[in-house]
């Protein structure tokens, strides 16, 4: 109705503006060809009556002049008439020839004249003709000639005219109405169908209408913004926990078994002498996953790496963990020692690791690696396929280990959900593109059905990647890319930690923590402690870590003997090169750096190098006034989150590399570049003379952050996204079949 209203009321107002002036315009020209034809009349009558009257005037024969004048007033037209001679006097007038017109206004000299005039009667024309003796002007005859006939034509004129518009107003404005309600049903239609298509498929109109194409990019990414809106607002209302993820997995997904895939295994069994130990390995992937397997059960499926392995599996490989309390299965997967040294120590860390962490240190490539890797991957697919019990399983490939085996998977069980995550960071295509297999990389990755970075930038690189080397087709307002007729939506998903932290609840307080500390490396009471915890890997920042806390102790004497800072570095990847010159370097820095002060109550930088116990990094980072996370890249950085977690008395400060991605997430922490060593030390002196209330306010609010994004929303979100995306393969599935139906 609306619609009609704003089509038809402007075009009948224009319509009734149009009659207006076409009325005007022809009661107007009505007007003058009749007052030309009456001007016309009068000549002829002049003419005609010359011959006559001549005679008559010239021997004054009044009474034939009388007759002849009444005579010529029987015309219905001509209201009066009235001849004047030559010295204007009046020589007869008809009975109602108006008194208010005189002989003198049509002097004979005068040219034949005319006029229009209103009598209380109705409009009358005058016009006046001379009469001829010869060449002699002797009389003129003035002619009256009714015109209300003339008014009553136009009158009807202009009522014809007008219900000639009405009625055109009408008929258009009813065929408008009817055209734009049909066409806009259609426009309508089509819209609908292709934001549902969102993109994966152009749309046949699409082509037809690539004008449309802006329109649709602009509506596709309002949608997209209403929708992460949305996300956001549930985000905030939903408490995310164990139990949350477990009913997204009923209700999304029908209570699918989850099947992780991730080289580390999150319990590692070693033999030491007669008894077999169980070592949970520092890696920020088991930390994030572990909580989740542990809600919602399934198989983990693993390289089998430790001494004993193979001595507490089943004849499926399998061992139920967590040991003592088993919530899940870890399905082991054995790899000779040189297909480790290949795909493990090769390929993923001498050639991917350094390929996407910006830490200076050059990629290796080496061909065989690379088939070590592809064979490894085939092995993993093999057990992922065996442990598989749908035909639709949900599968989380983890991290770049693991490049090549999305689309191996995909392969063997087409509807599988494959959720991949990279959980390092992902260079610029520049970087990237020298790897030499990158081509296969990207098209192994684009095997999944979504594939996870822990930030925004990442994301934007892995698109931009794909468009340099592939060919494909990209949606950037939907972040996905379509290749080989599969789709994969590409997009952000912060890793995080469980809350409550586990372990936290149930430890002991910073003060008995702190004491343990003390008392274990000989500290004094009064110490002031910073800590480290990572792997020995130079991506972590280690080294301008201890350059900053020798800076800081040259310009700020009055730390020294007071101040420690204390190193937990897990042994890692020391087969290789690198890792090997980076360890000696490292403890050789901090020798030096100690013996630089010289003796001292407590030394400046203490390393532990072993594995810890994640109790045992608990009990560090509740002791530490302060936590030194400097990673010169970093996909994310658990740890800065784990010192958040575990400071519930809401004490300490986290100075933090703004090449970790958790830096996004977490500005209340002094923020640093680690490749800053003057700014680090003055960072580390900030903190150590940070008031209480500083501390609490900072932490409260970092809390917060990581209590509502804890890892169970993690885990949560990219569910969700992966039951969307498997609800529409679905729906476009049973369309093609409804399709290859009908024809
Ligand atoms: C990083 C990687 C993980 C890896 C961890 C420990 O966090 O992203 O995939 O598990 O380091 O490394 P490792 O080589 O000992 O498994």
């Amino acid at each position: 109705m609306r619609l009609a209203l704003r089509f038809v009321l402007p075009l009948l107002l224009a319509l009734t503006l149009l009659a207006y002036l076409s009325v005007f315009l022809a009661d107007k020209f009505t007007r003058t060809w009749f007052v030309r034809d009456l001007n016309i009349r009068t000549r002829f009558a002049a003419i005609a009556m010359e011959q006559g009257l001549v005679p008559l005037i010239k021997h004054s024969a009044n009474e034939e002049i009388r007759s002849v004048m009444n005579r010529v007033t029987l015309d219905e037209r001509l209201y009066a008439a009235a001849l004047c001679d030559a010295h204007s006097n009046m020589i007869y007038r008809t009975v109602h020839f108006p008194e208010q017109i005189v002989c003198r206004a049509f002097q004979l000299q005068d040219k034949p004249a005319h006029s229009v005039i209103n009598l209380p009667s109705g409009p009358v024309h005058v016009s006046a003709a001379h009469l001829h003796d010869g060449e002699t002007p002797l009389a003129t005859l003035i002619f009256v000639h009714d015109l209300s006939f003339a008014v009553r034509r136009s009158g009807e004129a202009r009522f014809y005219v007008f219900l000639f518009f009405l009625l055109t107003g009408g008929i258009v404005s009813l065929i408008t109405v009817a055209i734009a309600r049909w066409s806009w049903r259609g426009w309508m239609q089509n819209m609908r169908t292709i934001i549902q298509e969102r993109g994966e498929v152009q749309h046949p109109h699409l082509r037809s209408m690539p004008e449309m194409l802006p329109l649709l990019k602009d509506l596709r990414s309002l949608i997209t913004d209403i929708e992460s809106d949305r996300r956001l607002q549930e985000a905030g209302t939903v408490i995310w926990n164990p139990e949350t993820l477990k009913d997204i997995l009923v209700k999304h997904l029908s209570g699918e078994n989850i099947l992780v895939v991730a080289n580390r295994e999150p319990y590692i069994h070693n033999r030491r002498g007669d008894d077999i130990e169980v070592q949970i390995p520092a890696s920020g992937v088991v930390t994030a996953l572990e909580p989740v397997m542990k809600a919602c059960s399934g198989t983990w499926i693993a390289h089998g790496s430790g001494s004993a392995d193979r001595e507490v599996v089943d004849a499926q490989d399998r061992v139920a963990v967590p040991p003592g309390e088993p919530l899940y299965n870890l399905r082991r997967v054995w790899l000779t020692e040189e297909e480790e040294n290949g795909y493990y120590y090769g390929f993923a860390n001498e050639g991917i690791w350094p390929l996407c962490h910006i830490a200076h240190t050059r990629p290796v490539f080496r061909s065989t690696d690379w088939e070590f890797y592809n064979r490894a991957n085939r092995r993993f697919a093999d057990a992922v396929i065996r442990e598989a019990q749908t035909k639709t399983p949900v599968i989380l490939v983890q991290d770049y280990h693991f490049a090549v085996l999305p689309a191996l998977i995909r392969k063997q069980i087409p509807n599988a959900v494959i959720i991949t995550f990279w959980h390092i960071p992902w260079p610029n295509p520049e970087a990237f593109g020298i790897c030499p297999w990158r081509r296969e990389i990207l098209e192994g990755l684009l095997g999944s059905t979504i594939l996870g970075f822990h930030t925004r930038l990442h994301t934007t690189n892995f698109i931009e990647t794909v468009d340099r080397f592939l060919e494909c087709r990209i949606d950037r307002s939907h972040a996905t890319v379509s290749f080989q007729g599969e789709l994969t939506s590409v997009k952000s998903y912060p890793i995080s930690i469980a809350w409550p932290p586990p372990h936290a609840q149930d430890a002991p307080g910073n003060q008995p923590c702190r004491s343990a500390v003390i008392k274990r490396h000989n500290l004094s009471e009064t110490s002031l402690i910073a800590v480290g915890v990572e792997r020995l890997d130079y991506t972590k920042g280690i080294l301008e870590r201890f350059l900053a806390v020798e800076r800081m102790l040259d310009i700020h004497p009055q730390w020294r003997g007071q101040f420690t800072m204390i190193q937990i570095a897990a042994p890692s990847r020391s087969k290789l090169d690198a890792y090997r010159q980076f360890r000696a370097h490292a403890f050789a820095e901090a020798e030096r750096i100690n013996n630089k002060f010289g003796e001292l109550a407590n030394p400046p930088i203490l390393v532990l190098e072993r594995h810890h116990s994640p109790a045992e990094v608990l009990e560090y980072l509740r002791a530490a006034n302060v936590c030194l996370v400097t990673s010169l890249h970093d996909g994310m950085n658990l740890v800065a989150k784990e010192f958040v977690g575990a400071r519930s008395d809401l004490g300490g400060v986290l100075i933090l590399s703004m090449f970790a991605g958790a830096s996004r997430e977490l500005p209340e922490a002094l923020i640093v570049n680690p490749y800053n060593i003057d700014q680090c030390a003055q960072a580390i002196d900030f903190a150590l003379q940070m008031p209480l209330a500083e501390q609490n306010r900072r932490m409260q609010s970092m809390r917060e952050q990581i209590q509502q994004f804890n890892v169970y929303r993690w885990a949560g979100r990219m569910l969700i996204d992966a039951a969307q995306v498997r609800k529409k393969e679905q729906l476009s599935r049973e369309i093609s079949e409804f399709r290859l139906q009908e024809d």
